[in-house]
């Protein structure tokens, strides 16, 4: 691919606009050398404007998403977009999110240009557990565990039962728990539906990947291992839920 069609695919522009900034001997190697439109390159060696190319294709970013920005285009900004490179939402493929979080829930997102991994995450049949650390505002009775666990508790509305998720109470008005879906408000709902309103919620973890002590608003670019590690344990889950799946069809006799 030329330079200025790979320049184009990261964000930096129209063609024209990614020619030009090629024709104004802007693109250069590591090392300084002036870069042509058909000379070779790889990603690494890249700069513009003497800044290195952000995030190969395929990347995974982990973003320690704040309060108060939004996933999605359909929503009031500030969009998560704007604590990333600028050239981020203009890539074909698109940047997008792993799913979302609500604008009023903070900590660990995913980010690929990979429809694949994304899709594999992000599907309603995905089963990759994801941990979040929260505060009710009433104290907790000593039963939510319980009710969680059943695998049997319905949200309003909706036609099939939560799967059953993992409660731990860590204090009187906080507690982590860990789902295997992800549906529309999942925590909020299901708190909801235990009689707790939430009043803080954080994602501590997808699938083997922790937020660690990433900064608010920071994000870091997944290394080649940790992709392949959430890519297996998601196709591991997904394996399991099918086993599962055919196992209770079985047992109906469908
Ligand atoms: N559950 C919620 O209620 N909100 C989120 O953002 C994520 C999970």
């Amino acid at each position: 691919m030329t330079l200025s069609r790979y320049l184009v695919a990261l964000g930096y522009g129209t063609r024209k606009e990614a020619e030009r900034i090629v024709r104004q001997r802007r693109v250069t190697s590591a090392a300084g050398a002036v870069l042509r439109d058909t000379d070779a390159y790889t990603h690494a060696d890249v700069r513009v404007d003497g800044d290195p190319l952000p995030a190969p294709p395929g990347s995974v970013i982990l973003l320690h998403k704040p309060i108060g920005y939004v996933c999605s285009l359909q929503d009031r900004p500030p969009m998560i977009y704007a604590l990333l490179p600028e050239t981020f939402p203009k890539r074909t493929p698109v940047m997008a999110s792993i799913g979302r979080l609500d604008a009023d829930t903070s900590g660990l997102l995913l980010i690929t240009d990979d429809g694949a991994l994304n899709h594999l995450l992000a599907s309603p049949k995905s089963h990759v557990p994801k941990c979040y650390a929260m505060t009710v505002a009433e104290p907790l009775r000593g039963d939510e565990a319980e009710r969680l666990a059943t695998g049997t508790l319905m949200l309003k509305g909706e036609t099939t039962p939560l799967r059953a998720a993992q409660f731990t109470p860590t204090g009187e008005r906080s507690a982590e728990v860990v789902i295997h879906e992800g549906r529309y408000h999942h925590v909020r709902r299901m708190m909801a539906a235990i009689g707790h309103h939430v009043d803080t919620l954080q994602r501590m973890a997808v699938g083997p990947l922790r937020l660690g002590d990433l900064a608010v608003g920071a994000w870091r670019l997944l290394d080649a291992g940790e992709i392949e590690t959430l890519r297996a344990a998601a196709l591991a889950h997904k394996a399991t839920a099918k086993t599962l799946a055919k196992g209770a069809a079985t047992q109906q006799g469908v």
